[in-house]
């Protein structure tokens, strides 16, 4: 749009210029043509009244004089005649003749002076005038003068008339030429790029069967357009054969999974059924910025990992709309198509008033349940107005899922997470037949801790309303079902991992989540690690050898502040590391409508600065503090160009930045420090593995990483991709679905 405007201004400019010049010339030769026109009219009209006056003039006959001046007074353009004599007296002078101005009185004494006529344009009364003078002779002498003066307003009127014609006219012409050029370039070139990227767009999203748009006659393109459909082509050919070895792959478990052969398999395993994916926080988020929507993807473990999910499989996704231009972008059932570039699924937005928000998100979600289900030392808050919000949006999700399932035979329902868990139940009360599964993204605590919450057995029935669900790891499942244990009177079957409740059966079981792998950021054919690097460092506007990042939302639970004591040991203990060491926290403003996290933001920056007053050295400080969102494209580049990426979560239920570091580098080196407390320590074991709370041995996998050689680097962080590979989010889904789908 920017290159349109840009265009239309010049185009604009240069007719502009061509009609301001071209008009200077115009009003130049009419001034000209004008002037001489009055100058010649009036000499002509001089001398003929010459030829009255001198006579009457000799004679003295004054009154005849002012009778032969006040008869040529206010004839058209004509002001009026003046008669001196020569010492420059009036004789007799029209009315209506301007004032005499000593102005005019020059050109009658230049006239006589010179012995010939004499004539000056002049402007009385903002009016202009010319004024001619000739001399008056007896028979031997000039004896006075006869002025003609005439009204010469009708030149500049003339002129300004032209000036203003012309401009009218280049308005118009400027808005037509632009009207035009803006239709050319529709024509010409928008049309047919849209078509054509329409075309490249339905081929990479298999739509073989449809016809091509845009493949048609434009000349300039003819070209571009038989190359893109070669393109075309062989993208299909490739999808259809990529489709082909997904499906005869679909047996064989121990191959990669992708996202294509997840879609063969769902298509296989659901036979028609449809999938419907519940969660509080939506995949996009649509935004207002300035005249304008746009939508960012949230920080988020859970949607980063579901969103390939369900790009591959479809179906829709019911969470809240929480951007503050949601609600213009969906259509009169609050569905909208995501992802908004190339459509694949549907996404259901349910709306929440402030109050809800408050008390169900803020309040029970936040401030009770996440810090209750993390030992990370932070006491949760359960208040009765929370509890009560958090019910009636429970509710809300539930209704918009029955909704949804309404005419569905035996629908799929995965509700994700600690926000959420009263909805099995209330969903299986109204819909027997349809299969739900929870899974609990965070870690489940042991049953002591668990028992503090005032409304524990309301939580636990209502997810004893699933058939499956669904934890990170078996530790997880152990406490849940200790937990309801504890809690509950229920059946439970050790072997099997079931829990009965009221005739109605759940499995428990573990499913590690994972991430899409690889993650759609390869390497560039071009790519060149140490280029990145540098030019990384560049635009952060940093000078240093070695990097180390951490990226994570600003949460308690991340263990931001154990990691920043471990990078002040580090630093203190190796002081030649001091001026070529960089830390790079990238933190993502989280929750921050509650205090605890307001307050620990402000925590967090307050120990940054405190660090780097301790070791600056002119233009070089140790920690670089990112405190804002950054998209995933803009993560990579931090992933890739990293030597050592630090995730010291001080309880986390998988932790999938330490994954997603891992995917990133197809270069096979940088090295990952990782915490006990995650459950991705429990996969990644070719991280070094520390404890946060204990700075000194972060301080030292710092070092040991940052010296550790190319070869361990490699040999370790290949060990790794290969666990991802074996194990991503296509295989989580496919494992989860199957045991679901085999449910019921
Ligand atoms: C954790 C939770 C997710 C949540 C994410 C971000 O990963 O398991 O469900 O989406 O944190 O938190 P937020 O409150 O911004 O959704």
């Amino acid at each position: 749009m920017k290159q349109v405007i840009a265009a239309l201004l010049i185009i604009i400019t240069i007719i502009s210029l061509i009609v301001i010049a071209f008009t200077i010339n115009q009003v130049g030769e009419e001034e000209r043509r004008l002037r001489v026109d009055l100058q010649y009219r009036s000499t002509l009209l001089a001398e003929s009244l010459k030829e009255t006056v001198e006579p009457n003039f000799i004679n003295k006959s004054e009154k005849y004089l002012q009778d032969v001046v006040e008869r040529f007074a206010n004839k058209e353009r004509f002001a009026g005649l003046g008669i001196y004599d020569n010492k420059n007296n009036v004789i007799a002078l029209s009315s209506t003749i301007p004032e005499a101005s000593s102005a005019a009185l020059n050109v009658v004494a230049n006239a006589m002076d010179a012995d010939k006529a004499n004539g000056d344009f002049q402007n009385f009364d903002n009016n202009k005038f010319y004024l001619l003078a000739i001399p008056l002779h007896d028979d031997k002498s000039v004896v006075g003068a006869l002025m003609v003066v005439q009204n010469a307003s009708y030149i500049d009127d003339r002129l300004n008339e032209i000036w203003r014609n012309n401009l009218i006219r280049l308005v118009i012409q400027a808005s037509l030429l632009s009207f035009a050029t803006l239709l050319l370039i529709r024509w010409i070139i928008y049309v047919p790029i849209r078509g054509l990227v329409e075309t490249l767009k339905l081929a990479r999203m298999g739509g073989v069967e449809r016809s091509p748009k845009g493949l048609t006659s434009s000349f300039f393109f003819r070209p571009l357009v038989k190359e893109i459909s070669n393109i075309r082509s062989s993208l299909i050919e490739a999808r259809t054969s990529a489709s082909e070895e997904a499906r005869m792959r679909l047996e064989q478990l121990d191959s990669p999974w992708t996202a294509e052969r997840l879609k063969e398999f769902v298509k296989d395993l659901l036979k028609g059924r449809s999938i419907f994916m519940v969660s509080n926080r939506e995949p996009y988020v649509h935004t207002k910025n300035g005249g304008r929507i746009s939508y960012y993807f949230p920080a988020s473990g859970m949607a980063t990992a579901i969103e390939p999910v369900m790009r591959s499989c479809g179906g829709v996704w019911i969470a809240y709309g929480s951007g503050d231009a949601d609600k213009l972008v969906v259509d009169r059932f609050n569905r909208i198509k995501v992802p908004p570039d190339e459509p694949k699924y549907t996404l259901r937005r349910v709306w929440l008033t402030e109050e809800e928000e408050k008390g169900y998100y803020d309040g029970f979600s936040n401030e009770g349940l996440w810090p209750l289900c993390h030992i990370a030392h932070n006491r949760p808050i359960f208040r009765k107005e929370d509890w009560e919000e958090y019910k009636k949006v429970n509710q809300k999700f539930a209704d918009a899922i029955l909704s949804e399932i309404k005419n569905q035979d035996r629908p799929i329902v995965l509700i994700q997470d600690f926000h959420l868990s009263l909805v099995p139940k209330m969903v299986k009360m109204q819909r027997h037949g349809a299969v739900i599964g929870i899974f609990w993204h965070i870690p489940w605590p042991n049953p002591e801790a668990f028992s503090i919450c005032p409304w524990k057995k309301e939580i636990l029935d209502g997810m004893l309303g699933a058939d499956l669900a669904g934890f990170q790891t078996q530790l997880h499942c152990n406490n849940f079902i200790e937990t309801v244990s504890r809690e509950l009177e229920s059946l439970i079957d050790f072997e099997q991992f079931t829990i009965t409740r009221n005739n109605h059966i759940s499995y428990i079981k573990p499913f590690p989540i994972s991430i899409s792998f690889p993650n759609g950021f390869d390497k560039r054919a071009d790519a060149d690690a140490k280029l990145e690097k540098d030019e990384l460092l560049k635009t952060l506007g940093i000078k240093t050898k070695y990097i180390c990042v951490g990226i994570d939302r600003l949460d308690y639970t991340k263990g931001i502040p154990e990691r920043l004591k471990g990078i002040e040991i580090f630093l203190h203990n190796n002081p030649s590391y001091q001026g070529n060491f960089t830390f790079i926290q990238i933190a993502a403003p989280s929750r921050t409508k509650v205090k605890k996290y307001r307050d620990f933001a402000l925590e967090v920056e307050k120990e940054v600065e405190r660090i780097n007053a301790l070791f600056k050295i002119k233009n070089w400080k140790p920690i670089i503090l990112l405190e804002r969102h950054h998209s995933h494209t803009e993560i990579q580049k931090f992933y890739r160009a990293t030597d050592v990426c630090l995730v010291t979560s001080l309880h986390d239920g998988m932790n999938l930045v330490a994954k997603e570091f891992v995917a990133s580098r197809y270069d096979e080196k940088g090295v990952l420090i990782l915490s006990q407390y995650t459950g991705a320590s429990r996969e990644l074991r070719d991280a070094l593995i520390v404890n946060p709370y204990n700075g000194e041995q972060t301080a030292q996998a710092v070092k040991e990483a940052l010296e550790m050689t190319p070869k361990e680097q490699i040999k370790r962080m290949r060990s790794m991709r290969e666990t991802l590979k074996n194990y991503n989010v296509y295989r989580w889904s496919a494992e989860l679905l199957k045991t679901i789908v085999n449910l019921g």
